[in-house]
């Protein structure tokens, strides 16, 4: 793509590449929240594209009623009653097992196994399903707690992380509006060698998801040590760490925001710098900035955000906002089909 295309085109089209790769891959997605009409329509609507193989997993009288209440025809999607299903005892077993040594009994376990939120994910655990998509009707800590309690992270993996796919129409900056911020869902505040890790995980996103080089900036409010703070020194330590664990990829900090992203700025702040002035993944400090820079950016420069995409998990889950839309929960659902697929 040239730096002049711009626009909601483009936007259509990033979305598009990831449909496609969805589609061809065909990944069991677990849906637990298909009493809500929003979800039972993206089920649908996965099912009749091709997109994935849907399960809704919740109590399958209440689904059917739901589906029928708000038009979903939901007869190629797969129902999985946690209430019925002959796999419910091992799945408490293996829950048991896994979290016994933190005091959960086996009757709490059955318990739990009934939550489809917990079903879901220890379906993918078990591998009858590829991935998880909640959060419609959940908090982002109820979406996130099974996938850590049951999956855990991938191997070499010391913190599951989250990130936002960022698509601003008509900008020339990141990946003519592509972006990855990082962390803007799940990490409050990362110490210097998390910090690095959640730069590394999001470098891997980027190219997993678009197949894009990632060029990744570790923001402050200081440029190469123009101001002098614990929080700034932070940063730059673990740029240091990112550096000696990904020599390879294209990294650096600290930077500010317009120096990571305005290339004559980046001339005057962080000149010979490989990403100043170009980035495409901006890493911030911690959860409020990272959080409130999404929001601002969706708000002001009317931004597409999808996420938060969960990375570093052994397994995809992902997570919804509660104000998400038919569409939202589709395309992540199809993020969700090729993090599976890698
Ligand atoms: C996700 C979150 C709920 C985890 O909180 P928590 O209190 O640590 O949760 P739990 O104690 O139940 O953790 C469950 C397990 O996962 C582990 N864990 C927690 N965070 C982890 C992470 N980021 N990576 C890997 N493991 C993690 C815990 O150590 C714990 O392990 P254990 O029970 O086997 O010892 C918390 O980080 C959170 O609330 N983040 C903010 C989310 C949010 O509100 N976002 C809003 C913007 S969208």
């Amino acid at each position: 793509m040239s730096a002049r295309e711009g626009g909601w085109s483009i936007m259509t089209g990033i979305m598009d590449s990831i449909l496609t790769k969805a589609a061809a891959a065909r990944k069991t997605i677990t849906l637990p929240e298909g009493e809500d009409c929003r979800v039972a329509l993206a089920a649908a609507e996965l099912s009749k594209r091709g997109l994935a193989r849907p399960i809704l997993v919740g109590d399958g009288a209440r689904i059917s009623r739901a589906a029928a209440d708000c038009g979903a025809d939901i007869s190629g999607v797969t129902i999985e009653d946690p209430a019925i299903s002959p796999d419910r005892e091992r799945y408490m077993q293996t829950f048991y097992e896994l979290r016994k040594h933190k005091g959960v009994t086996p009757d709490q376990a059955r318990d739990i196994m009934g939550n489809p939120m917990y079903f879901g994910v220890m379906m993918v655990n078990e591998g009858k399903a590829d991935g998880q998509v909640s959060g419609a009707a959940h908090s982002t800590a109820d979406t996130v707690r099974p996938a850590l309690q049951i999956l855990k992270t991938a191997p070499g993996v010391l913190i599951v992380s989250s990130c936002f796919v960022i698509i601003v129409p008509d900008c020339q900056y990141g990946e003519n509006g592509l972006f990855i911020y990082a962390d803007s869902g799940l990490v409050i505040d990362p110490t210097a060698e998390q910090l690095a890790e959640i730069a590394i995980t999001s470098a891997n996103t980027l190219r997993t998801l678009f197949g894009v080089e990632p060029r990744v900036a570790m923001l402050s409010f200081s440029t190469k040590g123009s101001a002098k703070h614990n929080m700034v020194d932070k940063v730059a330590r673990a740029t240091e760490i990112a550096k000696s664990r990904a020599p390879g990829l294209a990294l650096d900090g600290e930077l500010q925001a317009d120096a990571a992203l305005v290339d004559w700025i980046a001339e005057r702040k962080a000149p010979g710098s490989p990403v100043a002035g170009k980035a495409n993944v901006l890493i911030f400090p911690d959860l409020q900035t990272g959080n409130i820079a999404c929001k601002l950016t969706q708000r002001l420069a009317k931004a597409q955000a999808f996420g938060p995409i969960l990375q570093g998990l052994r397994k995809p889950v992902n997570d919804l906002s509660r104000g998400c839309d038919v569409n939202d929960i589709v395309n992540v659902a199809a993020i969700t089909a090729v993090q599976a697929a890698q």
